[in-house]
């Protein structure tokens, strides 16, 4: 009897095979996990509220509160080295003044062993004094396994793409930038990299458009700007809507009822502790 199928069974075993649905790219499971999911919060230089931005503190308290994906900023030492730091100059969030004795230190005139002497916490409390300016790997390590964004602020589109393959993450982040030219020169250089292409502007059908060129999938936006429209030419495209920066209640709760898909706040913890009350989940196209 079970002989007598066998060339049946072949047959549905070859059909199967024919048949079979094409593997998801990590960059597809990404984008279908996020799509289907609860709305992403995203965590703004870290959960920058509550800590000294862009700090391994601020990193790892928004993974400890629940972030789905943790934002921080790039830039690269005089030396090739990349570190985490919003301003091109340090002197806001740093003590650089009383280290190097001047005003204006910029972060990409400095090397990385300056730019360790740096204390990147005093200036915003205390108890914070003692953290550093984290280099991209120190970042990513604090991140894990929330998903990290990185936001390149100035520096070489192939060294950071070569960077992330040193690092063996190039399926585990999300890369953004305000220049779209550099996007591209990220794309051509690995195209397995999920991209998000930064705007404050007007978002006129154009501008939209002009994304295609990046090869990103993510499109993140002044929420200043944003409206139900361009969230539906957003999805229409293909792409996930993501907007910056959002700390208040109203606008929070406005960009999930015209169909955010992911959140960019400084205030992470309140939002997660929001969505695990159920207060925006599952409003979801
Ligand atoms: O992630 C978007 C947002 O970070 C862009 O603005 O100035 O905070 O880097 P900025
Ligand atoms: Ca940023």
């Amino acid at each position: 009897m079970f002989c007598g199928n066998l060339p049946m069974l072949a047959m549905l075993v070859v059909l199967a095979g024919s048949c079979a649905v094409p593997a998801k790219s990590p960059q597809d499971a990404t984008l279908a996990r996020m799509r289907s999911g609860h709305v992403q919060v995203v965590a703004h230089r870290g959960a920058s509220r509550a800590c000294p931005e862009n700090t391994i503190a601020a990193l790892q308290y928004a993974v400890q509160q629940g972030a789905d994906v943790v934002e921080f900023d790039v830039y690269q030492t005089r030396d090739g080295h990349w570190v985490c730091m919003h301003d091109v100059t340090c002197d806001r969030t740093t003590n650089a003044r009383d280290v190097f004795g001047r005003q204006k230190v910029r972060i990409d005139q400095l090397t990385l062993a300056e730019v360790q002497r740096l204390d990147a916490g005093k200036w915003f409390a205390p108890e914070f004094a003692g953290e550093r300016v984290p280099t991209l790997q120190q970042a990513l390590q604090a991140i894990a396994p929330a998903m990290p964004m990185i936001e390149r602020k100035a520096g070489d589109a192939q060294h950071l793409v070569a960077e992330l393959q040193r690092l063996d993450v190039v399926d585990d982040v999300i890369v953004q930038s305000f220049d779209w030219d550099w996007l591209v020169k990220v794309a051509a250089a690995e195209p397995r990299l999920l991209l998000a292409a930064l705007g404050g502007d007007e978002p006129t059908p154009d501008r939209l458009r002009d994304i295609d060129r990046t090869g990103a999938r993510i499109v993140h936006w002044n929420h200043s700007r944003v409206t139900r429209a361009m969230a539906d030419a957003v999805h229409a495209s293909g792409r996930l809507l993501c907007i910056y920066t959002v700390d208040a209640e109203v606008a929070f709760y406005g960009a999930v009822a015209i169909g955010c898909d992911l959140i960019t706040t400084n205030r992470p913890e309140h939002y997660v502790a929001e969505r695990a009350v159920g207060h925006f989940t599952p409003l979801r196209r």
